[in-house]
């Protein structure tokens, strides 16, 4: 069975408000990370292919901002806005995964660590 797009791209884009102690996608730049993919999205003639939708909470906001890539369920962390061309580039056109920014065993457990400290 195939979806609707080639790859779906989901990027957080939660706020939890400046009273907030925990973390939130939005104050690490996730609503201008999605512009970017879709500005990318048009620009390679991929709209209807690839969609980049907004999403509430991942559950690793500690790691923020981050970005989900299915079918490949790809989790990239602690992703800022000049990343972004290198993720479209490589693991949207290519299907290679960026080393340095896909979530792994440590990336797991600094998130555990950061959870106990709240
Ligand atoms: S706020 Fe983005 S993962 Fe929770």
């Amino acid at each position: 069975m195939k979806g609707k797009y080639n790859k779906h791209i989901f990027i957080c884009i939660n706020e939890r408000g400046e009273n907030s102690q925990r973390m939130d996608c939005a104050s690490c730049g996730g609503k201008e990370i999605r512009l970017e993919f879709v500005k990318l999205i048009n620009q390679y003639g991929l709209k209807g292919k690839v969609r980049a939708n907004k999403s509430g909470c991942l559950d690793v906001c500690e790691l923020g901002a981050a970005v989900v890539i299915y079918p490949e369920n790809i989790w990239y962390v602690k992703v800022k806005v000049k990343d972004v061309k290198e993720i479209f580039e490589r693991s949207i056109l290519k299907d290679e995964v960026i080393k340095r920014l896909v979530a792994d065993k440590n990336s797991w457990s600094e998130l555990e660590k950061a959870r106990k400290r709240l």
